[in-house]
């Protein structure tokens, strides 16, 4: 993605908010693990969709008046010791070729837009609007900070939310998001195909998360969230951590797994046989799943709601469960169907989406479709996941290249 794709969001965003408006987005700051080691860095989705940087510790302001808006970058002051330990830092001219921002300053943001709040005749500005967490025990503690300081220093200004309107214009993915989707969806395809080859090994899961993730930190890439792989009983835990279980002959092995490019994540679920035969029990299970799957899609297109194919999901499992004596009542369905089956995926796996109310489908959207039943009295869970692209009057389906029909998964060992 280049410089006119970072400037056209920060358009598309200045457009939405009113004159006399500044507004603040932070890249954010890395979390302490332990003593004096922190997490790696990850940048906050919102600053990097309107900056493509994603360093530690930069603020983008827009300041909007009389209809113009003008655009400033802080970089933190140079630390001669600190690049001895870290490497060089980021310089402006670098910010301003990744950005497309032309003014990139080495200074404290704060006292400039207290000065943009509290300036002129009339005061020109009167709104601040900031890109506060929604969960208030993940509140960035030098935002609320500015936040104190300005309620002080200009009690007249109004704080509101930019995240909603930032969600908004992400909610519709641009051609170069799609490529950006459809690399971390080749990444992951290529590593489940290594770990598909090396299942029938017998490996523990640990080593199967391995297998997966090799080819792809082989190409440099990460990982848009942590790996899950789960054999026989594990299956029916939703975000299992891979152990030392090692499957055994009768087990099935479900991935929940995406690589991701330029931060865009894929999301794939598949459940293979670790024998490569499914059992009857499975193979019923595994098409009542695939089929709900199908079912879904047909209906996936703008204007219908994410509820809606969840809703759609939740029957056909009614539906084929009880028909295949499996449950006698719709409301057993609960014990074996746990979780809804679409949510938009992009910078984030469980991606942004606008507020308010029903949330509609749209062409531009990229949502999972991943159907699931879950059955541990009979050791087995089976998932099925794939990445939808809403399209003008239906969809596409991303990952055509994963296999999941029953004979091709069987031929593939
Ligand atoms: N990998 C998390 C999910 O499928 O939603
Ligand atoms: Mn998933
Ligand atoms: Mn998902």
């Amino acid at each position: 993605m280049d410089a006119s794709f970072f400037k056209g969001n920060r358009e598309k965003f200045s457009n939405l908010i009113e004159d006399g408006s500044v507004a603040v987005f932070m890249s954010g700051n890395p979390l302490r693990r332990s003593g004096d080691q922190f997490f790696p860095f990850e940048v906050d989705r919102n600053f990097y969709y309107l900056t493509g940087l994603d360093e530690q510790n930069l603020v983008l302001v827009i300041a909007k008046k009389d209809g113009v808006a003008e655009e400033s970058l802080y970089l933190p002051p140079l630390n001669e010791r600190m690049e001895r330990s870290n490497g060089p830092a980021l310089r402006p001219s670098e910010a301003s070729g990744i950005s497309g921002v032309q003014e990139v300053i080495y200074t404290s943001y704060e006292q400039q837009i207290i000065d943009y709040l509290a300036s002129g005749s009339g005061r020109a500005f009167q709104r601040l609007y900031c890109d506060y967490l929604t969960y208030p025990n993940l509140e960035n503690p030098q935002l609320l900070a500015l936040i104190n300081n300005l309620r002080n220093s200009c009690p007249y200004a109004t704080v509101k939310y930019a995240g909603s309107l930032v969600h908004g214009l992400r909610y519709l993915k641009q051609p170069a998001e799609i490529e950006a989707i459809r690399s971390a969806i080749a990444l992951t395809a290529e590593g489940l195909r290594n770990a598909l080859a090396n299942l029938a090994h017998g490996r523990p899961e640990y080593q199967i998360k391995a297998d997966f993730e090799d080819p792809i930190i082989r190409r440099n890439h990460g990982f848009g969230f942590a790996t899950i792989v789960a054999a026989g009983l594990n299956s029916t835990v939703l975000h299992h951590s891979p152990g030392t279980y090692q499957g055994s002959t009768g087990d099935l092995v479900l991935f929940d797994v995406g690589a991701h490019s330029s931060y865009y994540s894929a999301d794939i679920s598949r459940t293979y046989p670790v024998s490569g035969k499914f059992s009857d029990k499975q193979r019923l299970v595994y098409e009542i799943v695939l089929n709900s799957q199908k079912e879904c899609l047909a209906m996936m297109k703008p204007g219908a709601t994410l509820a809606s194919v969840s809703e759609t999901a939740r029957l056909c499992a009614i539906r084929d469960l009880k028909s295949s004596g499996i449950i006698s009542s719709d409301a057993e369905v609960t014990k074996h169907y746990y979780h809804g089956v679409c949510h938009p995926l992009g910078l984030n796996t469980h991606d942004v989406m606008p507020g308010g109310g029903e949330i509609l489908l749209a062409e531009g959207v990229v949502c999972t479709l991943e159907p699931g039943l879950y059955f541990p009295q009979w050791g087995f869970g089976v998932r099925i996941e794939d990445d939808v692209l809403i399209t003008r009057d239906g969809n596409e389906v991303l990952s055509p290249q994963i296999i999941k029909e029953i004979a091709d998964i069987e031929n593939s060992f």
